[in-house]
């Protein structure tokens, strides 16, 4: 079929280039953005008289029907269009016939394609928000189940200072809540209306964008037409917020896999959101967690191609950009997968407070304690941790912990210990002691659970 925009060229486009040129494959999902967009313009057109009103109701009138066919499913995407776009106006025309050929006054495939992607975006940042939020709901959940369960806090993955899995899961959920902050400003970017930079230097119609702009939604519009079609940089804020997100859930996921180890047994994974093995019967892999793992490096992957693909380009729209939907589109799915999958396995997973325990008894990370013990007996902290330290070196010598050492081998290496250390070194103890704004002990727990409601309450 001859090409919508034939006319300076008369040569038919060679079959394979005419594939690789093509985007429908993918920008078709984007068809509700496009014709919701059109139907703006089209009201726009008619609003300014650049057509008659009766034309635009007869075009708005037209849109809705594809939409709706679309929906439906009695209209399928003609894949050999070259995009998204062509389609529907081909659609159009065919429908209407002459008056289908006045949508595209006043208007660019250039500005239209900015104007689907930042509608596109601005919904699925919702939806992922959205998600983000059921995520960190469901960790202060098991915060607040677990408020009390000690485990040892790590660091270089050796045991260090007694926390508990409720501090940990926090630990998450600020991180969550940042990850939510960010997709929020984004949307600041994102919602910004670039229809009518047209192909790049505006129009000579008298067109109203901002009429455009508030039919659709948008809270400002681009104020230069070459920024409005050359820039992708909202994608890449995106992929961005997306990249750092899915950095977080992978970290997390590396937990989990550790935790649910027979090395850790810390936690156990539901058998929802774990697999078997097809040769070893005893096995209880946790692939859901792997996979959000490795499906981190993909999104990695989809910001570093936008980034290369937008490095070198001129000012304005060049055809590269079009590479800009598949990263996009991949990352969104990617992350929505991810969330969906983790937001329940988080939900269902089962603490084994008794293991995490029996950890956290084995690690010495009292240590620190018992050096604060001794600088409360006057003591400066260098000297006391010394001390500390050669008391844990015996320990581990000979095979005690120091809540088993008697009390004469801890007065042979400092007069001030006295019966009162044993109660300092307690591990429940040691948690409650950790006070300070933000550490582990469970007043500040509950704190941070209050904090982590509030902002899901108040964004
Ligand atoms: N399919 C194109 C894209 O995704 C739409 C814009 C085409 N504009 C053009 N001048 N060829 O970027």
């Amino acid at each position: 079929m001859a090409k919508m925009w034939a006319g300076r060229t008369a040569g038919e486009v060679d079959r394979i280039a005419d594939d690789f040129n093509s985007s429908i494959g993918f920008d078709q999902r984007m068809y509700r953005q496009d014709i919701t967009g059109s139907m703006a313009h089209a009201a726009m057109l008619g609003a300014q008289k650049i057509i008659s009103e009766s034309e635009a109701e007869v075009l708005i009138d037209g849109l809705e029907t594809i939409l709706a066919d679309l929906e439906s499913g009695k209209l399928e995407i003609d894949l050999s269009c070259e995009d998204i776009h062509m389609f529907v106006e081909q659609e159009l025309t065919a429908r209407l016939g002459d008056v289908g050929k006045k949508l595209h006054t006043a208007r660019s495939r250039n500005d239209q394609v900015a104007l689907d992607m930042r509608m596109y975006l601005r919904d699925e940042a919702e939806t992922i928000l959205k998600k983000i939020r059921a995520l960190i709901e469901v960790l202060a959940e098991q915060a607040k189940a677990n408020r009390d369960v000690i485990m040892p806090g790590y660091t270089h993955l050796q045991r260090a200072q007694p926390i508990t899995f409720a501090h940990h899961l926090l630990a998450y959920a600020m991180m969550l809540l940042r990850d939510a902050d960010r997709f929020t400003d984004a949307m600041k970017r994102i919602n910004v209306s670039p229809i009518g930079s047209c192909a790049l230097a505006g129009t000579t119609y008298d067109t109203d964008r901002w009429f455009e702009a508030k039919k659709l939604n948008f809270n400002d519009i681009c104020r230069n037409s070459i920024d409005g079609v050359s820039d992708r940089d909202f994608c890449v804020e995106f992929l961005s917020n997306a990249a750092t997100m899915m950095m977080h859930l992978s970290r997390f996921s590396e937990e989990l896999i550790l935790w649910s180890s027979w090395e850790f047994k810390f936690v156990e994974l539901s058998d929802a959101y774990t697999t078997g093995s097809s040769i070893m019967p005893q096995k209880k892999n946790p692939d859901m967690a792997e996979l959000i793992r490795g499906k981190t490096g993909r999104v990695y992957g989809d910001l570093m191609a936008l980034l290369t693909t937008l490095k070198g380009l001129p000012l304005a729209y060049n055809k590269d950009m079009q590479e800009d939907k598949e990263s996009v589109f991949d990352a969104v799915d990617t992350v929505k997968m991810c969330l969906d999958v983790m937001i329940p396995m988080i939900a269902t997973m089962k603490p084994l407070p008794e293991n995490m325990k029996a950890a956290a008894q084995k690690g010495f990370i009292n240590a620190t304690d018992l050096a604060d013990y001794l600088v409360k007996k006057g003591l400066p902290f260098r000297s006391a941790y010394k001390i500390s330290g050669q008391i844990v070196a015996r320990c581990i010598a000979e095979g005690q912990v120091l809540e088993t050492l008697p009390l004469e081998v801890y007065k042979a290496y400092s007069e001030l210990f006295d019966e009162d250390l044993y109660a300092d070194i307690d591990l429940w103890i040691c948690v409650k002691k950790r006070i300070s704004e933000g550490g582990a002990s469970p007043d500040s727990v509950d704190a941070q659970i209050a904090y982590v409601e509030e902002k899901l309450k108040n964004g």
